[in-house]
């Protein structure tokens, strides 16, 4: 059987840097509030008439240079994003014409935060079986037009910031190395949890003028109950990783969790007994970045060279949906 790694990494973030302070002259907030509760400091908003495709093709050119790639080598691509350009058709495949790629397949992914590991499932269920050899896999996301920065959106509205996060998956030519296992879940019985109401397809039409000014055009999200699942499964999803590989958290050298808040993290670190400074955490730079977060974060770490060749790290992440996922790696 063939192993899949990831062969390349690459990141985008947005110029302009929006702090707690400048939230706190759009609503009643503060730095504090943010801080105490999330680990936020500041997050990057992308300009007006920036796609979410525009922040995937940076990050997506410096994963695919990074793997010493050429654009022609990438038969097949993955878009995870809860922020698409549009309903349809799938941000795929403006990220394809994009970047120029020929006609290979898009495949769009819409597992909010847990969008990135369930493409790079399908990306390594790809490489393994021999149907694709390099897939670009990229979560990107463009949160800032849907906030509400009233009052009545604070709650969410201080959580998320823009940004683009790549990877390059491919054969690994040493078999000990690559993505060892992942693990996918969901729960729709809490899907009203944390979603967008204004796209309904029940109503006739979808969108309707009541829809339009009675806030559904907002995310609706309760906090304390995504914080609650967040910390119960996140733990319990490393657990069942470890346990099928026979590992020890402490054979972990790196986990890399999804960046919805400093707090959630420290709670599944300290669930399962693992120091804080294993966890890594950049979310005081860039919120909460969605598909993103992850790949950012890899992009990130291989650049201060945190983890070297085969070091054991763990991905995971807890989101909308509910969905949550975990990732084994051997680097
Ligand atoms: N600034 C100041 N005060 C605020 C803000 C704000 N931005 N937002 C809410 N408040 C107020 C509330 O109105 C409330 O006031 P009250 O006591 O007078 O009623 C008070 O602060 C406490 O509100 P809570 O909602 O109880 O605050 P909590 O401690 O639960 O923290 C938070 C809220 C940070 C959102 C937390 O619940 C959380 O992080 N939950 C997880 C969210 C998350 O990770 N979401 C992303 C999932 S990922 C995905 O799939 C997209």
């Amino acid at each position: 059987m063939i192993r899949a790694r990831i062969l390349g990494v690459g990141r985008y973030l947005p110029e302009r840097v929006v702090t707690n302070f400048d939230l706190a002259k759009m609503f009643d907030t503060s730095d504090e509030w943010i801080q105490q509760r999330t680990g936020i400091v500041e997050r990057r908003f992308a300009d007006e008439g920036v796609y979410c495709s525009d922040l995937a093709a940076h990050a997506s050119r410096q994963a695919i240079q990074n793997a010493g790639l050429q654009l022609e080598d990438i038969d097949f691509l993955i878009f995870a994003t809860l922020s698409p350009d549009h309903h349809f058709p799938g941000s795929g495949v403006y990220l394809q014409a994009k970047l120029g790629l020929s006609e290979i397949g898009c495949l769009d992914v819409r597992n909010q935060c847990t969008g990135f590991l369930y493409g790079l499932a399908v990306a390594d269920a790809f490489v393994r079986a021999g149907v694709y050899k390099r897939v670009l896999l990229v979560g990107a996301e463009v949160h800032s037009s849907a906030l509400n920065f009233t009052n009545a959106g604070r709650d969410v509205a201080v959580l998320f910031g823009d940004g683009a996060g790549a990877v390059v998956v491919g054969p690994s030519e040493d078999e000990s190395r690559g993505i060892l296992t992942t693990h996918l879940h969901a729960d729709g019985r809490y899907a009203e949890i944390l979603k967008l109401d204004i796209w309904d397809i029940s109503k006739k039409p979808y969108i309707t003028e009541t829809s339009l000014t009675n806030g559904d055009i907002w995310p609706k999200m309760i906090g304390k109950e995504v914080f609650k699942h967040a910390v119960t499964k996140i733990p319990e999803v490393i657990e069942a990783v470890l346990k099928e590989n026979n590992l020890k958290t402490t054979d972990i050298d790196l986990y890399i969790p999804h960046q919805a808040n400093l707090r959630i993290n420290q709670f599944a670190a300290h669930r399962l007994g693992v120091p804080q400074e294993k966890f890594y955490s950049n979310i005081e730079a860039y919120g909460n970045t969605t598909a993103a977060s992850i790949p950012i974060a890899l992009s990130e770490i291989l650049e201060k060279k945190i983890i070297s060749e085969n070091n054991l790290i763990v991905m995971v992440s807890f989101g909308s949906g509910f969905t949550w996922a975990a990732s084994l790696i051997r680097w």
